[in-house]
């Protein structure tokens, strides 16, 4: 099989592409460079510059490519973001993904997984979220994810399609410092970026119902998510019936307080102390994946703790920052 991973100069696509080519995949690469940089892609890979909007672009790359199976990653990530430009999310992420699927039928692509998130659960109210935890989204992001996994399985009904949709929960950490994450739109970068600056670490609120106080996540090596999709594919490649919707988490939830630590542990510095500031508006409390699902369905299970995650993270936050060294 040759899969395009569109996204894939991105910090999970380039992940996913390491996974898949260390895995013996053929793979090609579609990326606009709009976030992702190509120094994240190996020389050894085909790199198509462009949008997935240009459905002339998507159909060449596949007939050229002889693609027989898709991983769409493209697309807009930030929550906050997505409250303020909400048409450009649903463009971007649902109508991008509306002229991937379309070129794909068109070409005949039989295979297909999408990225998505666990943000389609919105505020769940439970201990761990399984894939029949009620969808109930809380951003324009979130909606456009879940939108888009029902266009996904529409489709894959319709045109014959192996499809998967694989919900991410809290992505951190790195394989190399290069291909780390660049952006400081989470918790792990946040922290840095204090601690960089010599400015106190953030925690978002310390009056949640929780043991300490702070937010409970489920956070997740970039590897594992990559080896997740690795998995994935060869499933789709072995059944042509397959129609998955799955978690990606390790089933443990890790508080903030319990990340700043482990932070602070693991870049030796302790000052300036974490400070307590007013809640974030739309946090939830607790979300936490039931990773039977996976296990079951792929045999896959995570690898890396909460440690190697902020170790690596560091490391590529400190080849980007070189002032970070102090
Ligand atoms: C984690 C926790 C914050 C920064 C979002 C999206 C999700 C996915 C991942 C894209 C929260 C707290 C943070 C800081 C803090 N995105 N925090 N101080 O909000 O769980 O998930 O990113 O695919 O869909 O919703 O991630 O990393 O922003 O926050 O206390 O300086 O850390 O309040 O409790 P979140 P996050």
């Amino acid at each position: 099989m040759t899969w395009l991973i569109t996204g894939g100069a991105g910090y999970i696509g380039s992940h996913v592409v390491k996974a898949m080519t260390d895995g013996g995949e053929s793979v090609v690469v579609l990326d606009d460079l709009s976030t992702g940089s190509k120094d994240r892609i190996p020389g050894t890979v085909p790199l198509e510059i462009g949008t997935v909007l240009d459905r002339e672009l998507v159909d060449r790359v596949l007939r050229e490519h002889a693609v027989t199976g898709i991983v769409h990653l493209a697309g807009k990530k930030q929550v906050g973001e997505s409250v303020e430009k909400p048409l450009h999310y649903y463009y971007e992420n649902v109508e991008g993904l509306r002229s991937v699927l379309e070129a794909a039928a068109d070409a005949g692509v039989r295979r297909f997984l999408f990225s998505s998130s666990a943000s389609v659960y919105g505020m769940p109210d439970v201990d761990l979220v399984t894939e029949r935890t009620p969808c109930l989204p809380m951003s324009p992001y979130g909606e456009t994810k879940l939108a888009g996994e029902w266009l996904v399985r529409a489709v894959g009904a319709a045109h014959g399609m192996a499809t998967a949709s694989l919900r991410y929960f809290n992505v951190a950490g790195a394989a190399s410092p290069e291909l780390g994450d660049d952006g400081i739109f989470n918790l792990v970068p946040m922290v840095f970026e204090r601690l960089t600056a010599g400015e106190a670490p953030r925690v978002f609120g310390d009056d949640y119902p929780t043991p300490d106080g702070t937010c409970i996540r489920d956070y997740i090596h970039v590897e594992d998510i990559a080896a997740a999709h690795v998995a994935a594919a060869r499933r789709l490649a072995e059944d042509a019936s397959a129609s998955l919707v799955l978690n990606i988490g390790r089933g443990e939830g890790v508080s903030v307080a319990e990340m700043v630590t482990t932070i602070q542990d693991v870049t030796g510095r302790r000052e300036p102390a974490p400070a307590v500031v007013e809640r974030r508006p739309g946090d939830p409390a607790r979300v936490v994946a039931s990773a039977d699902l996976i296990r079951a369905e792929l045999g896959w299970e995570a690898r890396h703790d909460i440690r190697t995650m902020v170790a690596s993270a560091w490391e590529g936050w400190c080849l980007r920052h070189p002032e970070a060294h102090v």
